[in-house]
C-alpha cells in the first residue's frame, strides 16, 4: 500500500522576512538570480566555471561522470589543494596578508601570513616525507585548535596523503577505532591543549590509543601544553615519538606540491551513525575544493579585507571546509581560537570579535542558545560594529534564537546565513545568498545555485512535507564510506531505489513562499495520533517562550495517541520559575502549534545531552522518557548529564 499520509505534517508558521540591507546588496558578489539561472540552464557548465577559478596543473576532459551512486567530477584534471590554498596567493599583495590569526585560550597569539604558511606547510610536508609518508598513505591528526592543525592538514594535502582528523575531545578508544579503520601510518598530536583553563591530556590519550594501533609507525608531538602546571608531562617513546619543533628545525622549506588527480582522496572524516561503527566519509580533491571555494565566496560574501571567523573545531567538517580549505582557497584572513566561549568569562567570543575586527562570524545554534541563556550583558560590553555578516550551521535554528542573533549580535544590520549541509555533502547545500535572498528566521531558504534539492514522500513524489532529497550529484559529495561501499549505497542511496537520489536523513517542509525548512532527523520524528511532527517545530515553539533558552522534545509511548510528547527544557538564567510555568509552557505550545503538539510532560534541566559537536541527542532522552535503560552514551560530550537527567525524571515521575 502506498503511504497516503504526508510524510511529515507541518504546523508552525513563520512569515517574518528580512530583505538584504541595501548597502550590503549593493556591494555583494551576488545580488540577483543570475547564478541560479545559469545553473538551471547548464549545471555542468556552471560548476565548470567555478572550477576554472582554481589553479589546475592539467585541465579536465569531462565535467561529470555519473554512474549512480558514484560520481566523478572534473575527470582527468590535476591540481593540488595546498597549492590552491597557499602558493597561488604568493604572487601579489596577498603574500604578506594574514592568513591565520590564532589566539590560544590563555591569551597567547600567533599570526601567519600566506608567506609564513607556505614555509611552514612546505617544511612539514618534507617532514612527512622524511617519515616515510607517501602519496595515498593515511595520516591521523589529533590536535587541539592550534595553527599546527591547519598546517598539518595542508601539508598532507601537499604530499597527497589523505588526513583523518579526529576531534581532540574524543577518547583513546574512539581515536584508536578511527586510526585502525583508516590504517593510518602516522599520528600527529600535542602534549596538551587548553579548554576552560585545564589541560586536555592529548598525548596520554594518544599513547593509550596507539597501543592498539599496529599501523602507526611514528607519533609527531606538538609542544603546546609545556609549562602548564596541570600537564602530566609527555612521555616520549624512543624511536616512535618525535617532537614537531625538532623535526621542523631541520626541515627544508622547499617542497613542490604533488599533482593530484581531481578524484584522488583528500581526506577521510568519521561521523557517528545512529548505530554502530562510525562512518569514514571520503572526500575528493577537485570537486570538493571547487564547491567549498564557491560557497565560501558567495555564502559569506567574502571580500579581500574581511576578517572571517568560523568558531567550529577542525575536528568537524565545518572546520575542514570553512576554517581551512574554503577560506584559504579564497585568500581570506581567518581567525582561529583554541578554547571555550566562556573562558575566562562569557564575553570571550565578543572580545575576540572586537580585538580582531571580525567582519564575518559563523557559529552553531547550540552556541547561540548558550549566549541567549547567559544574557545580553556579555555582548554589550564589546564593540561589534565591524561585523557585517552572521552565519549558522549544525542544527535547525529556532526562529527565536535567529531573532536574538539578528538583534543582539547583528544589531539588525547583518544578514544571517542559515546554512544546511552535512559531513557527507562536504560543503554548504541549502542557504541564503546574503545579497539576494530575503531571509526568514528558522529556514535555510533555498538550494545554493547548482544544487538540486527537493522534498519527496516515501514513494518519491514531490511533497510539501516529507524527506529532504538531493536529486543531482554535486561536486563536493562524499565519494564512498571508507572500506564499506555497500554501507554507502544502503545509507544514502536506497530510500528511492535506483533513482540516483541522495537521502540525507532529514525531514523537511516547504512553506507557502517556497522556503525549505529542515525539521530535524527523520529518526527523531514524533508520531502523535497519526500526525508526524518534526522535533524542530515543537522545540521552536518552546524556545519562543520568553523564559526558555533551549528545548528538546521526544515521543514517548502512549496507549491512545501512539506517542505523547515529552519536553526537556532549559530556562534562561534570568528566568523566573513559578508554580504554573509547566502549564504556561504547555499552553504556549498549544497556542503556537495546536493541541496536537502540547507536551504531556515538561522536565526542566540545566543541561541537555549533546554530542561533542553540540547536537542534541534525542535518542537518549527518549530512553529516559520511556523508562528504558539508557543506550550507548559514548558519543556524548558529557555522559554525566544523561544520568543526572534520568534520576531527576524518575524522581518526578515516581
Ligand atoms: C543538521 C554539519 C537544520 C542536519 C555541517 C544535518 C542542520 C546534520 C543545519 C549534519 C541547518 C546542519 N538547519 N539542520 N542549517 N545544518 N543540520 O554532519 O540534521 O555534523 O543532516 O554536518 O546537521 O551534521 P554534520
Amino acid at each position: 500500500m502506498s503511504d497516503a499520509r504526508p510524510a511529515l505534517d507541518s504546523f508552525l508558521e513563520e512569515d517574518r522576512k528580512f530583505p538584504p540591507p541595501k548597502e550590503f546588496a549593493d556591494s555583494a558578489h551576488c545580488a540577483d538570480d543570475r547564478l541560479h539561472q545559469a545553473a538551471d540552464a547548464d549545471i555542468e557548465g556552471y560548476w565548470e566555471a567555478w572550477a576554472r577559478e582554481l589553479d589546475w596543473f592539467e585541465p579536465w576532459t569531462r565535467v561529470l561522470e555519473w554512474t549512480p551512486p558514484h560520481a566523478k567530477w572534473f575527470v582527468g584534471g590535476k591540481l593540488n589543494v595546498a597549492y590552491n590554498c597557499i602558493d597561488r596567493h604568493l604572487d601579489g599583495a596577498r603574500r604578506n596578508k594574514a592568513a591565520l590569526i590564532w589566539e590560544g585560550e590563555p591569551g597567547d597569539t600567533r599570526t601567519y601570513t600566506y608567506w609564513d604558511l607556505h614555509r611552514e606547510v612546505s617544511k612539514f610536508a618534507n617532514v612527512l616525507k622524511s617519515l616515510g609518508v607517501e602519496k595515498g598513505d593515511r595520516v591521523a591528526i589529533y590536535l587541539p585548535m592550534v595553527p599546527e592543525a591547519a598546517i598539518a592538514m595542508l601539508a598532507c594535502a601537499r604530499v597527497g596523503a589523505p588526513h583523518s582528523v579526529v576531534f581532540g575531545g574524543f577518547s583513546p578508544d574512539s581515536l584508536a577505532d578511527r586510526i585502525n579503520d583508516a590504517e593510518a601510518k602516522l599520528l600527529i598530536t600535542a602534549d596538551g591543549g587548553f579548554r576552560r583553563g585545564s589541560v586536555i591530556q592529548l598525548k596520554a590519550n594518544a599513547d593509550e590509543a596507539v597501543e592498539r594501533c599496529p599501523s602507526i609507525e611514528h607519533v609527531v608531538v606538538v609542544r603546546r601544553g609545556a609549562g602548564a602546571s596541570q600537564l602530566v608531562g609527555a612521555h616520549m617513546h624512543q624511536g616512535r615519538d618525535l617532537w614537531w619543533h625538532e623535526l621542523m628545525e631541520e626541515a627544508d622549506a622547499h617542497c613542490p606540491a604533488e599533482p593530484m588527480d581531481a578524484e584522488d582522496l583528500l581526506y577521510i572524516l568519521y561521523t557517528s551513525g545512529t548505530t554502530g561503527k562510525p562512518k569514514g566519509v571520503v572526500h575528493s580533491t577537485g570537486g570538493y575544493l571547487t564547491q567549498v571555494y564557491a560557497t565560501t565566496k558567495l555564502v559569506f560574501d567574502l571580500k579581500e579585507d574581511d576578517v572571517y571567523w568560523c568558531t567550529a573545531d577542525v575536528g568537524w567538517v565545518t572546520g575542514h571546509s570553512y576554517i581551512v580549505y574554503g577560506p584559504l582557497a579564497n585568500g581570506a584572513t581567518c581567525v582561529m581560537y583554541e578554547g571555550a566561549p566562556d573562558w575566562p568569562d562569557r564575553g570571550r567570543f565578543w572580545q575576540l570579535c572586537e580585538k580582531y575586527g571580525v567582519t564575518i562570524f559563523y557559529t552553531a545554534p547550540t552556541a547561540i542558545r548558550a549566549f541567549m541563556r547567559w544574557g545580553e550583558s556579555w555582548v554589550e560590553r564589546a564593540d561589534l560594529s565591524k561585523l557585517r555578516l552572521l552565519g549558522t550551521v549544525g542544527e535547525p535554528i529556532n526562529p527565536e534564537a535567529w531573532m536574538w542573533y539578528h538583534e543582539v549580535i547583528g544589531k539588525e544590520r547583518c544578514p544571517i546565513v542559515d546554512t544546511w549541509w552535512q559531513t557527507e555533502t562536504g560543503a554548504i547545500m541549502i542557504t541564503p545568498l546574503p545579497g539576494f535572498t530575503h531571509t526568514r528566521p528558522g529556514t535555510a531558504t533555498h538550494p545554493f545555485p547548482g544544487i538540486r534539492a527537493t522534498i519527496l514522500d516515501n514513494d518519491g513524489n514531490e511533497a510539501r512535507g516529507g524527506y529532504l532529497a538531493i536529486t543531482h550529484p554535486w561536486p563536493s559529495m562524499l565519494r564512498t564510506i571508507w572500506g564499506d561501499d555497500e554501507r554507502y549505497r544502503r545509507t544514502y542511496w536506497s530510500r528511492w531505489e535506483g533513482r540516483g537520489i541522495y537521502f540525507p536523513g532529514d525531514g523537511a517542509k516547504r512553506d507557502p513562499d517556497g522556503y525549505l525548512w529542515i525539521l530535524g532527523r527523520v529518526d527523531d520524528v514524533l508520531n502523535v495520533a497519526g500526525h508526524r511532527i518534526g522535533t524542530a517545530e515543537v522545540e521552536s515553539a518552546l524556545v519562543s517562550h520568553p523564559e526558555v533558552a533551549e528545548a528538546a522534545v521526544v515521543g514517548k509511548h502512549h496507549e491512545v495517541k501512539g506517542q505523547a510528547i515529552a519536553a526537556f527544557v532549559t530556562l534562561k538564567e534570568s528566568a523566573e520559575i513559578h508554580d504554573t510555568l509547566v502549564e504556561d509552557l504547555q499552553d504556549h505550545v498549544r497556542d503556537k502549534i495546536g493541541s496536537i503538539a502540547k507536551p504531556e510532560a515538561v522536565i526542566f534541566t540545566a543541561e541537555l545531552p549533546k554530542t561533542r559537536s553540540g547536537k542534541i541527542m534525542r535518542r537518549l532522552l527518549k530512553d529516559i522518557a520511556e523508562g528504558r535503560a539508557v543506550g550507548d552514551t559514548t558519543t556524548l560530550a558529557d555522559p554525566a548529564v544523561i544520568h543526572r537527567l534520568k534520576e531527576k525524571y524518575e524522581g518526578e515521575e515516581g
